[in-house]
């Protein structure tokens, strides 16, 4: 039987570099993945088709061309100070492309996977559910809620799926992958800032994956959290990561990011409540220690090629 098409937009990103991996591990999928970085070399069930997302035309042709059976879309400007600064670029990118797209899969009944995230919660009570209300404190998460809701009025086989900080190690660059950039300053012995004031349910970026490639799959469809099972502050979070790895916590620096002049504000408590994803997935949340764990031996697979 021959594999079903996945169209996957950010190919060059942290997030969608670890689901091309694991869904050609798995093997169910043939992955079409859009990028703005030049194509590596092509491989069996694997084609990356490099253009700028926002040219709508160009976009309409691939995806007649590719006929996807689902698409999952990751692409974004995700950097939270970026969009505050440049919200002509992000309301095209995060706005603009995710309106082109749901309605190319609203229009042939496709399945649509877009990543929406927990900053758009004000972060003023924490464990959000998928039936509390949105709040944007900056652009980007006015972008993110606009979006979340022009997939949710066109696609009807449409999935809002919002990450909480994501945790993991880039099969590409680096992205926006926070524990890369911290495993290089460890590593060269220099401290780390994370902020205290930020509480956050991390996720790995395997189980993300995971959890996409399934819900790509099935017949789920509506608004999903996607948060690890530990509660915990990014400060804290550090430190943890940092001991498991044979640092001192002294190593890290406790900030505050809403005292910070010139950056977006931030939620403070955005964490997510995980029981619908607990109750409608088979990809089970982790715990912190045991998505690290998760993440650290993906990273070694990824390294042998298995
Ligand atoms: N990382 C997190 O902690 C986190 C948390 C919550 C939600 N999210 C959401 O998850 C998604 C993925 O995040 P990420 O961490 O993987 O971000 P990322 O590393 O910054 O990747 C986003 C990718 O979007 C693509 N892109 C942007 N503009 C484009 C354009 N005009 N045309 C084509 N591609 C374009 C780029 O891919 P190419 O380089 O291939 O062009 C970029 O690498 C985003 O929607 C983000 O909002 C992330």
């Amino acid at each position: 039987m021959s594999a079903k098409r996945l169209m996957l937009t950010g190919y060059g990103g942290f997030v969608a570099g670890s689901v091309a991996w694991q869904a050609l591990r798995n093997g169910d999928w043939d992955v079409y993945a859009l990028s703005l970085i030049e194509a590596p070399e092509e491989r069996e069930r694997f084609h990356c088709i490099q253009f700028d997302l926002t040219d709508a035309a160009q976009l309409r042709k691939v995806f007649e061309e590719v006929r996807p059976e689902a698409v999952i879309h990751t692409a974004a400007l995700a950097d939270i100070d970026y969009c505050q600064n440049n919200q002509a670029d992000a309301e095209r990118i995060n706005v603009g492309v995710t309106r082109e797209l749901a309605n190319l899969c609203g229009e042939s009944g496709i399945k649509m996977i877009f990543c929406s995230t927990d900053t758009v919660f004000a972060g003023t009570k924490g464990m959000y559910t998928e039936e509390d209300a949105p709040t944007a404190l900056n652009f980007y998460a006015d972008t993110k809620i606009r979006a979340e809701e022009i997939v949710r009025t066109t696609v009807e086989r449409g999935v809002v799926s919002r990450l909480s900080l994501v945790m993991g190690l880039p099969v590409l660059g680096a992205g926006n992958s926070f524990l890369a950039k911290m495993f290089d300053s460890l590593k060269q012995g220099e401290a780390v800032k994370f902020p205290a004031n930020e509480i956050r349910t991390p996720v790995d970026v395997i189980t993300v994956g995971r959890a996409f490639l399934e819900m790509a799959g099935s017949d789920f469809t509506g608004t999903i959290h996607l948060g690890g099972s530990t509660r915990i502050d990014r400060y804290e979070m550090a430190c943890l990561i940092a001991e498991k790895l044979g640092y001192s916590r002294d190593i890290v620096v406790a900030t505050d990011s809403n005292a910070m002049p010139g950056r977006a504000p931030r939620p403070n408590d955005a964490s997510l409540d995980n029981r619908k994803a607990q109750r409608v997935l088979q990809t089970p949340m982790q715990p912190l220690m045991d998505a690290l764990a998760l993440v650290l031996q993906s990273k070694k697979e990824q390294e042998h090629g298995t």
